[in-house]
């Protein structure tokens, strides 16, 4: 086991937050991270993934256990579909790649999101229709207090939107290990409802669509409104959609009558937190280095060199802006560190 001191997470995060970790190791077996977790005289641990879901706004005084473990594996098989069980610290687009090539349809609705696949349970990572709970089995977690593997059913998770229990009650308890998935082999349900899935499947001339076309179409929407954290620093959506009261929303309607909703159970909407701050004006905007995305106002940037802290300073803005023109409280997806 090699502890390093003073190690910048740059590499490590998607904004590209310069801060550094007073004590890091990468975590490539269950070995280690046991020997990691009972080792004494270390400060708690902190895990690190794929970091394209934290802001960090300050230095790192933690054991930052980098998850770094490889292998998929097919645990059943038969002519309508696989059970395969996926380590954690497996990129996620490759893994969405991977299971095309194979031929197994679930995932393509997935198609480049950021981060590994450790994560995705964590918060019920979706886009486009799908989430992850539509596609996952069960996951294993190593529960840090006490080294033991334990295995969560997709039920026992409590998934919710952009939520689960590894962000309620067993925050910061576990570090998931290993995602299994259901995913077909023929009979593939094909989610193409999503507007901009069928404007780009028309316009290609795709009347019967595969699992590969869509994820074609998703690769194609996301890189035309999405910036590359590779190029740019992000986080994706930096807020979570607010779901307010129907009664609400018919309100607002008449100050802005194409503010746009979707129905949730329980006399509630959902609204798109993107158009509450576009229409705000804040779209392609900048403070200092921290900056809101010129195609996705839901996404805020890091044009170089930002600090945590200024990302953090502008999304309050936004949120302050927010609240006082809407009466809406928008809250942040990504964890702040
Ligand atoms: N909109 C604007 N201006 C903007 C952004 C959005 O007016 O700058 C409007 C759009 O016109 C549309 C509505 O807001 O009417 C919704 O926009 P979009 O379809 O782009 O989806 P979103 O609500 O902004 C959510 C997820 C994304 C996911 C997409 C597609 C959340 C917080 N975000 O975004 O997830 O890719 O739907 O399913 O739920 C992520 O979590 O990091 C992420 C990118």
């Amino acid at each position: 086991m090699e502890i390093e001191h003073g190690v910048s997470l740059k590499p490590y995060n998607t904004f590209g937050i310069d801060v550094a970790a007073s004590h890091f190791l990468k975590v490539d077996s269950l070995e280690t991270l046991r020997t990691a977790l009972k080792a004494p005289g270390l400060p708690p641990p902190f895990l690190l993934s794929g970091g394209s879901n934290i802001l960090l706004t300050g230095p790192v005084e933690a054991l930052v256990l980098l998850m770094d473990t490889r292998g998929k594996e097919i645990l059943s098989e038969d002519a309508d579909g696989v059970t395969l069980r996926v380590m954690g610290g497996e990129n996620w687009h490759e893994l969405v790649l991977w299971s095309l090539e194979m031929g197994y349809g679930g995932l393509e609705n997935l198609a480049l999101i950021p981060g590994k696949t450790g994560t995705a349970p964590i918060q019920n990572i979706g886009a486009y229709g799908v989430e992850l709970k539509d596609v996952m089995h069960s996951c294993e977690a190593v529960d840090l207090s006490t080294g033991a593997l334990k295995t969560f059913t997709r039920e026992a998770c409590g998934f919710g939107y952009r939520d689960s229990i590894f962000k309620r009650e067993a925050r910061g308890r576990y570090a998931i290990w290993s995602v299994t998935f259901r995913l077909t082999r023929r009979n593939h349900r094909i989610r193409d409802g999503y507007g901009a899935i069928r404007e780009y499947l028309g316009q290609e001339g795709v009347t019967q669509p595969t699992p590969a076309d869509i994820a074609r179409a998703v690769m194609h929407i996301r890189r035309s409104k999405l910036p590359d954290p590779a190029v740019l620093g992000n986080s994706g959506s930096f807020f979570k959609n607010p779901v307010i009261p129907e009664s609400q929303y018919r309100e607002l309607q008449t100050r802005f009558p194409d503010m746009p909703a979707y129905p949730q159970e329980g006399q509630t909407v959902k609204v798109p937190a993107g158009w509450l701050i576009d229409t705000l004006g804040f779209k392609g905007t900048r403070c200092g280095a921290a900056g809101v995305h010129d195609k996705q106002a839901l996404v805020l940037v890091n044009h170089g060199g930002a600090t945590g802290q200024e990302i953090l300073d502008l999304a309050r803005e936004i949120q302050d802006a927010v609240a006082r023109n809407f009466g809406i409280a928008i809250e942040p997806e990504v964890n702040i560190i």
